[in-house]
């Protein structure tokens, strides 16, 4: 039975509430500085495309929005801002551990904001979705969130009862493992690349290197306990699609789609494999620009070779969006 309006209202009210958030898990800080994150990514404070993109996917897939909807992972509100201002449903819970990370998505939202969903924060752990309530949301969405939460089968399956008949989970910019797998192995022959045009690897480049390869083995690994690690996993869409299915959701994949996509102008963020390589290295790996420099010098004929295989199309897919939608009742 699909709950009623008020009674998110009283869940709500029956909550935990310390230092001014609704207290659904202990506090976590993230483990890279929180106020250095949309400098680190360089990325502007406000974003509205993400979040409206976000709402049109609803919309052409036709989620019901009648009820609350719930972000998990807000970070600093790169998709939370455009969410709450068209989000069409009453009621908008955005969620992170992270309370420097609740209090820089708050911040974003002057007194003119024009959203018309009611705003609420809660400081919550995604390993406790199994307190929500069955049936209370309508839609739970996720940027760039999935692969830090540990255990992602107990995820979707809590999630699959926290939504209503017809609802949905949205994931995105989600990292895929065969692209991230592909991204590493060109990274291992920077060295060779290097070396082969008379360039010796500094220490602190080797460093950096090592570091990215051994995050996307760590990723792509699964017989090790992930506790402690902050980017846990990569996924596979056939192995997220079983997952769903055994939970009651259908699975859309929109491979290398990022929800700004769907926003005006209807653009892609993607362009193709080198530039989001490189891209990556520079933004998310931080390689100095000296270091930047010399693979996009020595780096060029694998990088085309691969921007080849995609001249008429977009891929590989290395970050993706994932649907999960929970049937209407009666539609099977
Ligand atoms: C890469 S950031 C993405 C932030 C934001 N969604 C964005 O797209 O910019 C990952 C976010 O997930 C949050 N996070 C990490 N582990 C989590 C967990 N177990 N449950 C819920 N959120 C988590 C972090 O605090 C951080 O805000």
């Amino acid at each position: 039975m699909t709950p009623s309006p008020d009674s998110f209202t009283a869940w709500l009210a029956g909550l935990h509430k310390w230092h001014g958030w609704l207290q659904l898990s202990a506090e976590r800080a993230y483990m890279h500085a929180e106020e250095e994150y949309n400098s680190h990514y360089g990325i502007a404070a406000v974003e509205m495309r993400e979040g409206e993109g976000f709402c049109r996917l609803l919309q052409t897939h036709q989620v019901d929005t009648s009820g609350p909807a719930l972000e998990i992972g807000c970070g600093t509100g790169y998709l939370s801002y455009g969410l709450a201002r068209h989000y069409p449903g009453p009621d908008l819970l955005i969620t992170d551990p992270s309370p420097t990370f609740l209090r820089l998505t708050q911040g974003l939202f002057g007194p003119d904001f024009a959203g018309t969903t009611r705003r609420h924060y809660a400081v919550f752990n995604a390993d406790d979705i199994a307190l929500l309530p069955a049936g209370m949301f309508s839609v739970i969405g996720l940027r760039s969130t999935l692969h830090h939460i540990l255990k992602v089968e107990d995820f979707i399956a809590a999630c699959a009862r926290a939504l209503r008949p017809g609802g949905a989970l949205f994931m995105g910019s989600e990292p895929c493992a065969t692209g991230f797998l592909l991204m590493a192995a060109v990274a291992q022959s920077i060295p060779h690349a290097l070396k082969a045009a008379g360039i010796e690897m500094r220490p602190e480049w080797s460093y950096k290197l090592n570091d990215f390869t051994s995050t996307v083995q760590f990723c792509c690994n699964r017989d090790i306990d992930k506790t402690y690690g902050e980017d846990k996993h990569f996924f596979d869409p056939s192995e997220l699609g079983r997952l769903g299915e055994a939970h009651g959701l259908k699975l859309e994949f929109l491979p290398t789609g990022s929800f700004q996509d769907f926003a005006p102008p209807y653009s892609y963020a993607f362009h193709c494999f080198s530039s989001f390589f490189l891209m990556y290295m520079q933004f998310c790996m931080r390689f100095d620009d000296a270091f930047m420099e010399q693979i996009r010098q020595h780096l060029r004929p694998q990088l085309k070779y691969i921007d080849d295989c995609y001249r008429s199309h977009a891929g590989p897919a290395v970050s993706s969006i994932f649907l999960l939608k929970k049937p209407r009742i009666g539609t099977g």
